[in-house]
């Protein structure tokens, strides 16, 4: 396994709509560990392909969850070729963030409750339910395998804003 780097803002291959995986291959497999490994050491619960610059329809995640003891149990899930099915009519707002916008958050509405059918490791097609956190992920993730960023479900006011602000620290960053 091997940690990637991971593209930021503005870096175009983010706008890049990422190719639907034909069959999951060992080269698969070993992205999916190099996205895993990727995304723990950012920290972060989810990762798409082209974060890493991989314009595949990949998806990582990890919604740990913590149990009495405060004991957090590792979820590590991988989506291939996901795509929402169906969405529920009821909205939710979450902050969200994004390892490809580091240090920025904003509260973005969404589907409450969304179908998801994806292909799992083994190459088996599955269709899940999912609501709270897992379906305000998803869709986040699926969002970049379309190219498209939280900051697109923002006001123009404010997506105008961070875009300046990281494209001008990626102007500083480089001389
Ligand atoms: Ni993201």
């Amino acid at each position: 396994m091997a940690i990637r780097e991971i593209i930021i803002l503005p870096d175009k291959q983010l706008r890049l709509v990422s190719r639907p995986i034909e069959t999951v291959t060992p080269e698969i497999r070993k992205l999916a560990d190099d996205m895993f490994e990727t995304m723990y050491d950012a920290p972060g619960i989810g990762l798409a392909g082209i974060q890493i610059a991989q314009p595949l329809r990949i998806v990582t995640m990890d919604l740990a969850k913590r149990d009495e003891e405060g004991e957090l149990t590792p979820r590590p899930r991988v989506f291939i070729n996901p795509e929402i099915l169906s969405a529920s009519e009821e909205l939710s707002v979450y902050e969200e963030g994004c390892l490809s916008i580091p240090e920025y958050y904003e509260a973005v509405e969404r589907p409450a409750r969304v179908r998801v059918r994806f292909t799992d490791l083994d190459g088996k097609v599955q269709e899940e339910d999912a609501e709270g956190l897992f379906a305000t992920c998803i869709q986040h993730e699926i969002d970049h395998l379309n190219g498209v960023l939280f900051v697109d479900h923002l006001s123009k006011l404010k997506r105008d804003r961070v875009m300046k602000k990281f494209t001008k620290a990626a102007k500083l960053a480089a001389r």
